[in-house]
């Protein structure tokens, strides 16, 4: 669709979402708009939420000119507030909501955002870049104990002793700037046939998380959404590693259990091969979908 970013499982999204005409739906990661436009050229009206003003700057020169505000009312904001920011934009009672969590493509390109490896740049990784505490911040500022834990629990790294180890040998001679930095203090500690996918992924995925604080965000959010679906209505989640589904999953369990609805999707949807083609990221997509009794 744009350089901005692909859509993942476009189709399945708003096919599980029933989409309806005039129904109202919320997608709480916008991004470049590409599940919102889908949702809209299938008679819907869209609450798109982003927390990156980049983002809502690329929906309002890309979009704005063929979609009316009425049908798309972008907004600045965290999920974590959809309660509030649904009440400010009159969607309470809504037919729909989507989460397309993680990164943009946009994101993890652009090198002064600071998320990938691959690109030598500041380590940065917020995703509101209003927030204080950057992951430069982070990997200078925490203790070996807190760097362990964090590589352990939001990475799920098993060589999250020697990272960390590897992380204060480097602080002691001067601090980690940058990405590249910070990749190869990793990746000197890692154990070559383990290198299957570069070294420094999961802890990278474990800062990111940490610096947006993505699994708290996502677990306040995932009540309050079911608390805005009409009856009937639908709550449609797309994630990419096993601690945001993890929680997704556990989360819809529970909802079922409180007699709240019913988990349509007992195993997930996840990427045809062709999608995993032609985009690599969709490898790892899991779509579930709860639906509100
Ligand atoms: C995978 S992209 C969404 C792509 C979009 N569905 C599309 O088709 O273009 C995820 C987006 O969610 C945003 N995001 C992540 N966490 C957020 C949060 N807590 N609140 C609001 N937006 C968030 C990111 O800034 C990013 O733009």
């Amino acid at each position: 669709m744009s350089n901005y970013h692909t859509s993942v499982l476009l189709k399945e999204a708003v096919e599980a979402l029933n989409v309806t005409k005039n129904g109202k739906y919320i997608d709480c990661t916008l991004g470049a708009g590409g599940h919102a436009v889908e949702i809209i050229n299938k008679g819907g009206f869209v609450l798109g939420i982003d927390i990156d003003k980049d983002a809502l700057d690329f929906v309002k020169e890309n979009l704005k000119s063929q979609i009316s505000n009425l049908k798309l009312k972008a907004v600045l904001g965290n999920f974590r507030n959809i309660d509030k920011i649904a009440n400010e934009n009159k969607y309470e009672k809504v037919d729909g909501i989507l989460f397309d969590l993680g990164v943009s493509s946009h994101q993890l390109d652009t090198p002064e955002r600071g998320f990938s490896f691959s690109k030598d740049a500041l380590l940065d990784m917020r995703m509101d870049q209003g927030l204080s505490v950057t992951a430069k911040d982070l990997v200078n500022g925490l203790n070996k104990g807190e760097l362990y834990e964090l590589f352990t629990k939001l990475g799920e790294e098993s060589f999250a002793r020697p990272i960390s180890n590897s992380i204060i040998r480097a602080r002691e001679i001067k601090p980690i700037e940058t990405t590249g930095e910070l990749a190869s203090v990793i990746a000197r500690v890692y154990p070559r046939n383990l290198k299957k996918i570069h070294p420094a992924t999961k802890a990278f995925q474990a800062l990111r998380i940490a610096v947006n604080d993505e699994l708290n965000s996502l677990k306040e959010s995932l009540p309050k959404s079911v608390s805005l679906l009409k009856s009937g209505g639908r709550l449609v989640t797309i994630t990419f590693h096993s601690l945001e589904d993890r929680i997704v999953k556990d989360q819809f369990n529970l909802f079922e259990s409180e007699k709240l609805g019913q988990v349509i999707t007992k195993k997930p949807i996840v990427s045809q091969e062709e999608e995993v083609e032609e985009n690599t990221r969709a490898r790892s997509a899991k779509l579930r979908i709860f639906e509100k009794i």
